[in-house]
């Protein structure tokens, strides 16, 4: 038996393993998205290009909208329509128990790898504030999921060239994008125990028990659809923005008009 699966704690440089590969490409690629979406968000351009909707603009909510989808805000709002919906995918995200798993380890080193002793010497949970709110995940799952409504019709729409049906690289995207966000939706462990985790028994509840084995198998692979939904997301804003930068071209395979 190992010393790491009996349970010894070694310190960082007695595990001759690459413990440290997994937080550093955490670190890189979570604070690339962030630091990334800060801007596309806060741009206020480019995040239109007929007929395509950056999903983080979406749905867009004011008059001002280059693309508006439910126009509930006036025109004195002249900020970025990003602002306004941010909120609940970033909870979502920040709340997810394999996002937490990931963060506290690469950016908390609270501890950052198994067998790794903490850098801090004590260790509260999650039961004081600020970290008592991620007890709310299943509520930001509730409203990250109502935003999927307004994403898939916003992949409708990713077919629509002028009134004719065509397939473009965006349409294709926007379509990758959404399926992946609905699996990262529904491979979500609060919706896993939300579909049939709190009872004590499925005798009778055929569907509940269909429903849960759904959410089981898909949250086996949690991680996967986190990271694949959190990457591609923002390559589908890039793609539009370097569409309506006229920085690319958009590949046509059915034409539309
Ligand atoms: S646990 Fe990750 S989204 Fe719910």
């Amino acid at each position: 038996m190992s010393t790491i699966a009996a349970g010894v704690r070694h310190r960082p440089q007695e595990r001759k393993d690459l413990w440290w590969l997994e937080p550093t490409v955490i670190v890189v690629v979570l604070g690339t998205f962030v630091l990334y979406s800060i801007y596309a968000g806060l741009a206020n351009a480019n995040y239109f290009f007929e007929p395509y909707l950056s999903p983080l603009y979406s749905p867009c909510l004011t008059a001002n909208c280059v693309h508006p989808t439910l126009p509930l805000i006036g025109s004195y709002w002249n900020l970025s329509p990003a602002i306004l919906i941010v909120a609940f995918p970033l909870a979502f995200r920040v709340t997810c128990y394999y996002y937490r798993r990931s963060y506290y380890r690469a950016f908390f080193w609270s501890p950052p790898a198994c067998a790794v002793p903490d850098v801090r010497k004590g260790y509260a949970g999650e039961t004081r504030f600020p970290f008592l709110i991620q007890n709310l995940h299943r509520y930001a799952l509730i409203f990250a999921t109502t935003l999927l409504i307004f994403l898939w019709w916003d992949v409708l729409l990713a077919f629509n060239f002028g009134g004719h049906f065509g397939i473009g690289l965006g349409s294709v995207l926007m379509l990758a994008n959404v399926i992946l966000l609905s699996g990262y939706s529904a491979s979500c462990h609060s919706l896993r125990y939300l579909v049939g985790g709190y009872l004590d028994s499925f005798h009778g509840k055929s569907l509940r028990f269909r429903l849960w084995s759904w959410a089981n198998a898909l949250n086996a692979r949690h991680a996967r659809w986190a990271w694949a939904s959190l990457i591609v997301v923002g390559l589908t804003d890039l793609y539009i923005r370097l569409l309506s930068m006229g920085v690319l071209t958009d590949p046509r395979w059915v034409p539309g008009t």
